[in-house]
């Protein structure tokens, strides 16, 4: 008996938590599938992907480090992923393989599902860093027709992404960041920094715009610094793991014929999974 096959790649790929998800709503679904961790090296990217329609795979996730490697090695890419410039989810539609990036949509998704309505009034959002998930979080966040700005430590960095887009973000310095508080109405960490094993986020929220929302999408640990401290100030705040949830919706959905729904259940499963022991 044949049944559809998923996979996530990437270098390293042992710390990935897609599986946990996919395998929940496989098993809670009660869908015949599978859904596998393959670590990939970059060498052997392009082989793996030529490979997989034969292997009777019907897509996947890709992760780190070959994001912006598979743009060209796909036959079609999504609106999103030529946006973004980057691929996080492959299917196929017939013997083409397509490449398309949920972390926009995902990112979003987060938002309006754990601060409802936070953008009923919000005109302008305050991201820091200019990595591949700012580009992802940059463009769901245009496309909702918010204005834009961009910190980040390396300025060239945060330029070159600004300049992808045609309704520029402005781009400062990390250090201009308190000046820009006051009329941020929604403020996203999308850094490394707060992640277990990296130095923390130093910032004083004091001059945060009454009202605003405050986004970090690092999930490990569940709750930094910068949310803590949010919540202490009356905000609303919301981690990283609506992200990672939501944007492994619409490729479930793609290769297993099911739309999955992100619930409390799954949110515990994913918890409990990242809990220190
Ligand atoms: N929740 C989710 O679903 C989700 C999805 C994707 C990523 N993430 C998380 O988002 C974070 C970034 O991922 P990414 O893929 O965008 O990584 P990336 O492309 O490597 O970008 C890293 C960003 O962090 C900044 N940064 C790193 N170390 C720093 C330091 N010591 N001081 C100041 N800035 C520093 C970089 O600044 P420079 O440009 O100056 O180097 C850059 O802006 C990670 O924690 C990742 O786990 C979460």
């Amino acid at each position: 008996m044949t049944f559809p096959r998923a996979f996530v790649i990437g270098q390293p790929i042992a710390q990935s938590r897609s599986p946990i998800l996919h395998g929940h709503w496989l098993q809670t679904l009660g869908l015949a599938g599978s859904y596998e961790r393959i670590e990939v090296a970059p060498a052997d990217l392009a082989s793996f992907i030529a490979s997989l329609h034969s292997a009777g795979f019907v897509g996947g996730n890709v992760t780190v480090p070959h994001k912006t490697a598979v743009l060209a090695l796909v036959d079609n890419l999504d609106d999103a992923a030529r946006a973004i410039g980057a691929v996080n989810t492959l299917w196929f539609e017939g013997e083409r393989l397509w490449g398309g990036n949920t972390d926009s949509v995902g990112f979003l998704a987060a938002l309006d599902q754990e601060a409802p309505d936070w953008d009923a009034e919000a005109r302008t959002a305050t991201v820091i860093g200019a990595g591949g998930a700012a580009r992802a979080i940059v463009h769901g966040l245009l496309q909702r027709g918010l204005d834009v700005r961009l910190a980040n430590r390396s300025h060239a960095t945060a330029d070159a992404l600004s300049q992808s887009f045609a309704r520029l973000p402005a781009v400062h310095d990390l250090a201009a960041m308190p000046a820009l508080l006051n009329d941020t109405d929604l403020l996203v960490n999308t850094t490394a920094l707060g992640m277990q094993g990296k130095p923390p986020l130093v910032l004083d929220l004091t001059g945060l715009k009454r009202g605003a929302v405050v986004c970090d999408i690092v999930y490990a640990p569940l709750e930094t610094d910068l949310l803590r401290d949010a919540r202490a100030r009356g905000h609303r705040a919301v981690g990283g793991l609506g992200m990672l949830m939501h944007q492994a919706v619409p490729g479930f959905a793609r290769w297993f014929g099911h739309r999955p729904s992100v619930t409390p259940a799954l949110r515990a499963l994913l918890e409990a999974d990242l809990r220190p022991r």
